[in-house]
């Protein structure tokens, strides 16, 4: 009798003990959130210099801080789509068996119902001091407490990842027996070398991706379509 791959999937998750899962934009793309590198992405409009690194805020953080507040205005508007449920009720099954790694700092996934999620490039709802990095969720230019300058509290290039954050991340890569990589064009680093930590340990790689990536020749499964279509069928053949 011969499987899908889909079936041949959702089988792999049913009898795997811990499953980890990596996300990146193309996970929040049909709630209509655009992506990064993607022809119509962010970076195809927008400077990643300016927007997105410590050099364009120090340069000019009235740019920057716009830049934010509109793409939270866009985040705000929109709802978690049918992959985000999908993988909050995955979760709901395995329980503390089941970690999901993000990229997003979208908090879709938490809207959907996601409990256990490693935000490992932050989150674009708070802003936090460029000093004394303590952490606001409202929008304050001035540090109340050290009077730094407040910044988005997203990971920006050529900064660090938040450490515990991004060790449990790779304990969770390590540790899993099947790693599904979805929505990422696994290109940014080190984000994008957790599903070489997770096979180099023995797990199984699935790719869910409507596009070929770097990624896709090291993988063992290729799931090719979008996240808010192919992960509810996931969910559903899973017993
Ligand atoms: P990218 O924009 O680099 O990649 C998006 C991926 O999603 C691509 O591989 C697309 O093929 C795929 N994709 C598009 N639509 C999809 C859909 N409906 N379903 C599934 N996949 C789809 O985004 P990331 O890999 O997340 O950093 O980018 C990584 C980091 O680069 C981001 O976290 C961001 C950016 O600079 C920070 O914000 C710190």
């Amino acid at each position: 009798m011969s499987t899908s791959p889909l079936h041949a999937v959702a089988h792999l998750l049913d009898t795997s003990a811990r499953i980890c899962v990596l996300t990146g934009a193309g996970v929040s793309a049909e709630s209509g959130v655009a992506t990064f590198r993607d022809p119509d992405g962010l970076w195809a409009r927008f400077s990643p210099y300016e927007l997105a690194s410590m050099d364009g805020f120090l340069a000019n953080p009235e740019r920057v801080r716009d830049w934010y507040n509109y793409r939270r205005a866009i985040i705000n508007g929109v709802e978690p789509n049918a992959g985000h449920a999908a993988l909050a009720g995955i979760e709901k099954l395995l329980g503390e068996n089941f970690t999901l790694v993000t990229q997003n700092v979208d908090r879709l996934h938490q809207r959907a119902g996601s409990v256990r999620v490693l935000e490992v490039h932050g989150n674009i709802h708070e802003n936090r001091c460029n000093d004394c990095l303590g952490v606001r969720s409202d929008d304050e230019l001035t540090c109340p407490s050290c009077s730094g300058s407040m910044r988005p509290n997203v990971v920006w290039f050529g900064e660090d990842l938040p450490e515990e954050v991004f060790a449990a991340a790779e304990e969770a890569a390590r540790t899993c027996d099947v790693m599904l990589v979805i929505g990422t064009s696994a290109d940014v680093w080190p984000a994008a070398g957790l599903p070489y930590t997770a096979k180099l340990a023995g797990a199984q790689i699935v790719e869910i991706n409507p596009n070929a990536t770097s990624l896709t020749p090291h993988v063992h499964h290729v799931l090719n379509g979008t996240s808010a279509v192919i992960l509810p069928q996931i969910l559903e053949a899973m017993t």
